[in-house]
């Protein structure tokens, strides 16, 4: 299951774990036309996929798409929250309540209800499952203007490590992915302007952003056999650059 699964870091999650042989759910939110590419992306590699729409903020939405998932591929092993929105920029003195709201019943309130989905389909069958949140690495480096997007990531990084603990006896992993800046719709006013992309990209140590698929590769890793035995990690993906907070002072 890849919650925002048509476009960005979230479709490419699907399509390499579609490449790799797994029976993927997709949701996508308002373009229709694009989870339907992402799954004939997928079924062109010789998999298998589903795109249903599904707003994570919505407990009913969330509920059924759980549901059209099992019907078609049986429970639901693996799941990676991708769904999200971007910081409004606002000032606190400016923000409203709806604003600071909206992003982080997408962003907090979305991973929460799929997760406990998740873990509401596993239960009683056989253990065992993983789940990779992805989470930003501004869940620790603040931004100003952005108190609704880094609040609901602070909150993100909590309930990953709450759930690795909370699941670790049911064998369910719980991990996160933490980007700095990639190249997505998330981003798209550096994808437009090259100006802009250069000024951003030269404050990233190893001197490029990162691609959807750069984080793609890191999820792989930990849904794969590979990383069993690790929960309840964040794993970050951003060139060097949040590591450069304490630069120059
Ligand atoms: N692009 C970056 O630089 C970057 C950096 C750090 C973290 N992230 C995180 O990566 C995740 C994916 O972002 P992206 O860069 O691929 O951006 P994106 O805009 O391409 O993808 C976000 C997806 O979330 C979907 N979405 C938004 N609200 C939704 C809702 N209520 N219900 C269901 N789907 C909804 C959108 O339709 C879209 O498919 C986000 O959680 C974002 O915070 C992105």
């Amino acid at each position: 299951m890849v919650t925002g699964g048509e476009s960005g870091i979230g479709r490419a999650c699907a399509v390499a774990l579609g490449r790799s042989g797994n029976a993927v759910a997709l949701t996508y939110f308002a373009d229709e036309a694009a989870g339907a590419s992402a799954v004939s992306e997928i079924e062109a590699a010789g998999g298998r996929a589903l795109a249903r729409q599904a707003d994570v903020t919505d407990e009913r939405a969330v509920e059924a798409l759980f549901a059209a998932a099992e019907d078609s591929f049986g429970p639901v092993r693996a799941l990676v929250n991708s769904a999200g929105l971007n910081m409004t920029g606002t000032p606190i003195e400016a923000m409203s309540l709806a604003q600071f709201d909206r992003i982080i019943r997408t962003d907090l309130y979305g991973p929460f209800l799929t997760c406990r989905r998740f873990a509401r389909g596993l239960a009683g069958g056989a253990d065992g499952g993983r789940i990779v949140n992805i989470s930003s690495i501004h869940e620790r480096a603040p931004r100003a203007g952005g108190v609704d997007y880094d609040s609901a990531k602070g909150g993100l990084a909590q309930l990953t490590t709450t759930l690795a603990l909370e699941l670790a006896p049911r064998r369910i992993a719980v991990n996160a992915v933490s980007p700095g800046m990639i190249l997505t719709p998330m981003n798209q006013s550096a994808l437009d302007d090259a100006a802009e992309r250069a000024c951003k990209e030269a404050a990233i140590p190893w001197g490029r952003a990162g691609t959807a698929e750069d984080v793609a590769q890191a999820v792989m890793f930990l849904l794969s056999p590979a990383a069993d035995y690790i929960t309840g990690a964040t794993l970050t993906i951003d060139g060097g650059l949040s590591l450069t907070v304490a630069m120059g002072a």
